[in-house]
């Protein structure tokens, strides 16, 4: 059996593959309520095959949307709703994921297909929003965001132990905590955004410090048993990268020592000066090296949707698990194709039964 096809125990979850949906963004909902378009989404995608479905960037609170079309999980009514995604993703044997998240001075912005930018500073929909320090990210997101208080910070880390507490009610068994994509805890991270002269800024223990604080805070509500992931940008491509990656390295490694499961690794995003080396499983050798020097299991996404690459990435233990991303917007059976084209015994046996059968007997 191909490496990709393996199953991947972590903590009391085993997947039944090292294939993973990672976060995706519907912008399709209505005050952060998921609806009929994201149950139809997330459920074929589980029935597709994927291990594990996480479910997209779910804001922590109202001023944490990316745009006012995301999920929220800050209220009981959104958790109930999620907790039939949940279900229903498991009910159809892959693991149900979220991904909680605040998108910091991202936040405040039109939908990709409307403009992909800050809603306009005199825009009724908009709001304000906060990041260490009040300086704004720039080209298509101008909005200059306000520096938050230490009693900011505190209300921010409770309400990600709160929406913690909600997916883990909602029957999630996987936490993804969104630290990355220049959102609100990566732009603490980051020298680009962070320029705070407090115990929140500087050197690295203080630009870690929201991170480590709001992580520690989340672990001590996430069941034990249950995996407690991150996903975070360890470089930037902005020239200081080795510098960057070591820093993440060190990052990751206390991460690991206060419970931290897997990392996903992926790009900072907190800068739009940066020069990304985009092409096939580009991030995987990156990844590689955040698995052997922080010594923790690591997803990637990024360009890694041919099979071969995929289950190469496996193999030559780069990944723990691969994100394959919008190649299954494109084919929510993507595990279909990849077994195929690997060559296992009986490919559409990750299929439920009533589409299995047909294409097995009929191969
Ligand atoms: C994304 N991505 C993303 N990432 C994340 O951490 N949280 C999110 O909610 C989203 N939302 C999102 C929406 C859409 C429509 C796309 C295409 C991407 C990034 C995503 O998880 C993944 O990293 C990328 O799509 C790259 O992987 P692929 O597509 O090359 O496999």
């Amino acid at each position: 059996m191909s490496g990709l096809f393996t199953p991947f125990t972590l903590k009391d979850v085993t997947l039944r593959n090292r294939i993973a949906v990672p976060p995706m963004c519907q912008y399709s909902a209505v005050d952060g309520m998921s609806n009929e378009w994201h149950r139809v989404h997330y459920n074929s995608l589980a029935r597709g095959g994927a291990g594990l479905v996480i479910v997209e960037a779910t804001a922590v609170s109202p001023e944490g949307h990316i745009i006012p079309a995301c999920l929220g999980i800050w209220n009981d009514e959104q958790a109930e709703k999620l907790a039939q995604i949940a279900r229903e993703i498991k009910a159809s044997s892959a693991v149900p994921g979220i991904q909680i998240g605040h998108a910091g001075r991202k936040a405040s912005a039109n939908k990709p297909w409307e403009g992909d930018d800050h809603i306009a500073a005199d825009g009724a929909a908009g709001w304000e929003t906060i990041a260490p320090s009040a300086v704004a990210f720039g080209q298509n997101l101008p909005r200059v965001p306000k520096a938050m208080t230490h009693a900011d910070i505190q209300r921010v880390r409770d309400d990600f132990v709160r929406a913690a507490q909600r997916a883990r009610d909602a029957g999630f068994e996987w936490l993804e905590l969104h630290f990355a994509h220049g959102y609100l805890a990566q732009s603490f991270f980051s020298v680009h955004a962070n320029q705070r002269t407090d115990e929140y800024g500087g050197d690295l223990a203080g630009r870690s410090r929201f991170l480590h604080e709001t992580f520690d805070a989340v672990r001590a509500v996430w069941p034990e048993n249950l995996p407690l992931t991150a996903r975070f940008g360890v470089l930037e491509f902005d020239g200081r990268d080795e510098e960057t990656l070591q820093e993440s390295i060190t990052l990751t490694k206390q991460w690991r020592e206060n419970g931290l499961d897997l990392l996903s690794v992926s790009v900072g995003f907190s800068t739009p000066d940066a020069n990304i080396p985009w092409g096939p499983a580009f991030l995987a050798p990156i990844a590689e090296r955040v698995r052997r020097e922080a010594n923790i299991p690591v997803a990637s996404a990024w360009g890694i949707d041919a099979p071969a690459i995929a289950n190469q990435t496996i193999e030559k233990g780069q990944l723990d698990l691969v994100m394959v991303g919008r190649a299954h917007l494109k084919n929510p059976n993507w595990e279909y194709q990849a077994a195929l084209a690997l060559d296992k015994s009986e490919p559409s046996w990750g299929l439920p039964a009533p589409y299995a059968h047909w294409l097995e007997r009929y191969r």
